[in-house]
């Protein structure tokens, strides 16, 4: 062989060994990284080593090995720490999600303040695993130190409007914690069906959970057309026992919203005396705000809830209840001799101190069994409940009110985070509510006001997606609408500000369709 060709061939060889690229491409993007030299060479002789409290994230790491490589490696408890990707607690580690990912040619190593840390630096590995070349997984030598910008890094899922299995909800607990999301917060009863068994109340899900039709096209279109399908569904308490545990695993909280006083028309139609005035709705048909509220002014009203929220309280481990609070139509309550006597009795100026009355009195109860709330915005109107958590949705206004209240706030404005919204040009996008949020848009949110002073500011304690499905049937769309703005949500949950970059994003964003793939979701595609 002449010189030349084996030059030729040494450097095919070569160049086909190596990977053409070991540039760190992490979703949400870490805080702090510096390449090594060299590869960690993944064999199927490579051991999981961990400490005995890792177990749970030995095994998940296994598998996502398995999935993203059919390599199924061993797992010990030894001290081996060649050939081995080796997971420990580091209690020097400041944060308590923060992690420390070493990788070299002998070894890779997890280092967590805790099993969250860990199970996060995990997910960082994993996203750094690339396609099998030449027989050999070759992982860039890197070390990385990281954690969250915030703690409360959400997702919100309507499962009301359209019902989605809890196969699906695992599937997006998946994809959360893939991109180190950490709250799923599960809107479980509206106007449209009540999505939660409750012993004390089987017709709750007897009757509340189905609707007899169903609203065709825009809610804005005329004149209205309706479907006449039975449609609905609901968890029964192992469903949502077994969605709780497996989100656990996955270091997510779950946290439940059940609607009060407004958004409750399924819960009315179900117990007409609910209603200011025992008027027998139906499950309602439509999409928008109906009439349907609970009474403010009957005691019986309060038992219901007391009684919900019991078994609620008692089946969710979070800390968390969400209550809604939202969109309440006073309409009935301005008419109800109920409402109005409640009203009188409690020298209350009017119907916002009523809902405010409302709320305060839940909030005192669910407190007493040992659970904070969390209410959308316009629990701040007519007085805000003492320890209450405001999600901002309606702009910014009223996390930045509760805020310099010093009440905690999560940042959900829309349009921002209203992923419901179209995500492109309406005439190439499948029917949505309205608006436009796009990729580029999510990404360049900042959570935390300017306007909020330095003493303010920690009040913010996160930001979350919200998919409302009035327009979202299937699963498919719902992963549509979610990927790839979840994505660009999960960068301004967890990164810091001065490590955002929105070019490198999308870098990072194109080499992340492979990860979207592995998982099976489904998404808007992007360039
Ligand atoms: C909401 O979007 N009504 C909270
Ligand atoms: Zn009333």
């Amino acid at each position: 062989m002449s010189k030349l060709v084996f030059l030729i061939l040494a450097v095919m060889f070569f160049s086909c060994t190596q990977p053409t690229t070991s540039e760190v491409m992490i979703i949400p993007q870490v805080q702090q990284t510096e390449q090594l030299k060299g590869f960690f060479k993944l064999k199927p002789t490579t051991a999981i080593v961990y400490s005995w409290e890792l177990l749970n994230e030995a095994n998940l790491l296994f598998n996502y090995l398995d999935r993203k490589t059919k390599l199924q490696l061993d797992q010990k408890t030894d001290l081996q720490s060649k050939n081995a990707i080796v997971l420990k607690i580091d209690t020097t580690i400041s944060n308590n999600e923060g992690y420390k990912l070493h990788i070299d040619n002998k070894t890779v190593q997890i280092t967590g303040k805790t099993p969250a840390g860990v199970f996060y630096g995990i997910q960082s590995l994993m996203q750094l695993v690339p396609q099998r070349l030449n027989g050999n997984y070759l992982i860039p030598a890197v070390q990385i130190s990281d954690e969250p910008r915030f703690e409360y890094r959400g997702m919100h899922l309507d499962v009301c409007r359209h019902f989605f299995d809890i196969n699906f909800v695992k599937k997006m607990l998946d994809a959360m914690a893939l991109h180190k999301l950490n709250r799923f917060h599960w809107h479980l009863t509206d106007d449209q069906g009540w999505r939660i068994a409750i012993d004390k109340y089987p017709e709750l899900t007897q009757i509340g959970a189905w609707r007899n039709s169903t609203l065709i096209g825009h809610a804005s279109d005329r004149p209205e057309r309706f479907d006449s399908i039975r449609y609905g569904g609901f968890y029964t308490k192992d469903e949502i026992s077994e969605v709780i545990a497996y989100a656990e695993k996955l270091h997510i909280t779950v946290i439940p919203e059940i609607e009060l006083p407004g958004h409750s028309q399924a819960a009315v139609a179900t117990y007409p005396y609910l209603d200011c005035f025992d008027q027998q709705l139906e499950v309602w048909n439509k999409w928008g705000i109906s009439e349907g509220a609970f009474c403010a002014g009957k005691e019986s009203a309060f038992d219901f809830f007391e009684n919900v929220l019991s078994e609620v309280a008692a089946l969710f481990p979070g800390e968390y209840i969400h209550i809604g609070g939202d969109e309440c139509l006073k309409n009935n309550w301005q008419k109800c001799p109920h409402c109005q006597a409640r009203m009188k009795a409690e020298n209350l100026a009017n119907e916002h101190e009523l809902q405010s009355y409302f709320i305060q009195r839940i909030e005192k109860f669910l407190n007493s069994k040992g659970k904070k709330i969390i209410g959308w915005d316009e629990i701040l109107e007519g007085g805000l409940a003492e320890n209450a958590t405001v999600m901002s949705w309606r702009g910014e206004q009223g996390g930045i009110a509760a805020a310099k209240m010093h009440h905690n706030v999560i940042m959900t404005p829309n349009p921002i985070c209203y992923f419901d919204h179209y995500q492109g040009d309406k005439k190439n996008e499948p029917l949505a509510i309205g608006g436009l949020t796009t990729v580029d848009e999510v990404y360049e949110y900042n959570p935390v006001p300017s306007e909020l002073a330095d003493n303010e500011q920690k009040y913010i304690i996160g930001v979350q997606s919200n998919l409302w499905t009035e327009y979202i049937p299937t699963t498919a769309h719902a992963e549509y609408m979610l990927f790839p703005r979840l994505c660009a949500l999960s960068e301004i949950a967890w990164t810091f500000n001065e490590n955002k970059n929105y070019e490198n994003f999308m870098q990072r964003l194109v080499n992340h369709k492979n990860t979207l793939e592995l998982y099976e979701l489904n998404y808007k595609p992007y360039n």
